[in-house]
């Protein structure tokens, strides 16, 4: 199944005219979406919880933050940009009571809804915009008069206009500048989920550090192995995203593109590719959003132990000594 990919040229940026957008959270996404909506004219209100960290840093973007509930009040688009696992929480002690009735509650992933974890009285329009990388690169792409690719969707449209309201207001943060995919609650979630843990942060991290270890414990300095197994993945990466996997091949030696011939299959053998269906089970049966959630209301005790095995890992320290040259030459 192939989904045209939209861009400005189809977005009537009326369908957020006279509307204001209320962003709950002003952490990766809340900063950058209130930055970028307010640079395309949007009137915007900051909400945040009581004796907020961030709330010095909306005073010196310029904004007025309020208290959650009355920033929602005030929202005829109501974005939720808190962490996902702490939404629910927040809807049902908070905002579900404040917005407006007839109000656009919209989120940047799909999780809190997909999974059922509140559920919005009928007359609300329930809208996805999904921009597909972090906030700051969402505000720097902006600023420089690019976007990146966002996708969005509906599940629940009151109004009959919701999808005009997602698809301008990921106009109004500069997706349309990169493409926007229109999808549903249901691919963004497991998608973004499984290639969470399957690929890219769960698993590609995980192979720099046993690539460091093998070569380190194989005798060889900690700032080659370093060099090898973590900082070229830089140039990996800025190639596949300009070229493509094909491209990328085209563009590095003889030598290493036998290599990559030799090595693969090797590591990503059958049995990993069917731990890589197990992840997505167990993401799609909606047992990993059971722990995540499970995990917050106890203090984050997983997430918190996850962090410091990462600290502890020697590539560490040697990354710390490498960037501080590289950042000083
Ligand atoms: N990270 C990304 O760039 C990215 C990319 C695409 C989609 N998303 C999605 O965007 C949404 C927001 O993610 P994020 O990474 O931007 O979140 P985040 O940076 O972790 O959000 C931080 C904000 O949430 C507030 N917050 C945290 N816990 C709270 C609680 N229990 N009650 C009330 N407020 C709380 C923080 O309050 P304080 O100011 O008081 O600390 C802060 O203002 C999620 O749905 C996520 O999946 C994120």
């Amino acid at each position: 199944m192939t989904n045209p990919i939209l861009s400005d040229a189809d977005i009537d940026l009326a369908a957020m005219h006279g509307k204001a957008v209320a962003i709950i959270g002003y952490g990766n996404q809340g900063r950058a979406q209130a930055l970028n909506l307010r640079d395309s004219g949007i009137t915007v209100h900051i909400g945040l919880r009581p004796g907020s960290s961030r709330e010095a840093l909306a005073r010196d973007d310029g904004f007025d933050p309020q208290p959650m509930a009355d920033a929602a009040a005030a929202g005829d688009i109501v974005m939720l940009l808190v962490p996902d696992e702490v939404q629910a929480d927040l809807w049902n002690g908070t905002l579900a009571a404040a917005v407006r009735k007839g109000a656009t509650i919209g989120f940047a992933h799909g999780l809190t809804i997909h999974y059922k974890l509140i559920a919005p009285a009928p007359d609300l329009d329930i809208i996805l915009v999904a921009p597909k990388g972090p906030g700051k690169a969402l505000r720097a792409e902006y600023a420089t008069g690019r976007g990146i690719l966002g996708l969005i969707a509906v599940a629940q449209d009151a109004s009959g206009t919701a999808r005009a309201t997602a698809l301008a207001y990921a106009g109004a943060i500069g997706c349309g500048r990169a493409g926007i995919l229109e999808s549903s609650f249901q691919q963004e979630t497991e998608a973004d989920l499984f290639n969470e843990q399957g690929v890219l942060w769960g698993v590609i991290p995980e192979l720099i550090e046993a690539g460091f270890d093998t070569l380190v414990e194989a005798g060889f300095a900690p700032e080659i192995a370093y060099f090898e197994c973590l900082t070229e993945v830089k140039l990996l990466g800025d190639l596949v995203y300009e070229r493509g996997i094909a491209g990328m091949r085209e563009a590095i030696s003889n030598t290493a593109e036998f290599g990559a011939a030799q090595g693969s299959g090797r590591i990503v053998t059958e049995a990993a590719r069917a731990e890589m269906k197990r992840i997505l089970g167990e993401v799609q049966d909606g047992s990993f959003v059971r722990k995540l959630v499970a995990d917050a209301r106890k203090g984050y005790p997983t997430l918190t132990a996850s962090r410091a095995r990462a600290a502890a890992h020697p590539i560490e320290a040697v990354g710390q000594r490498m960037r501080a040259i590289r950042d000083k030459s």
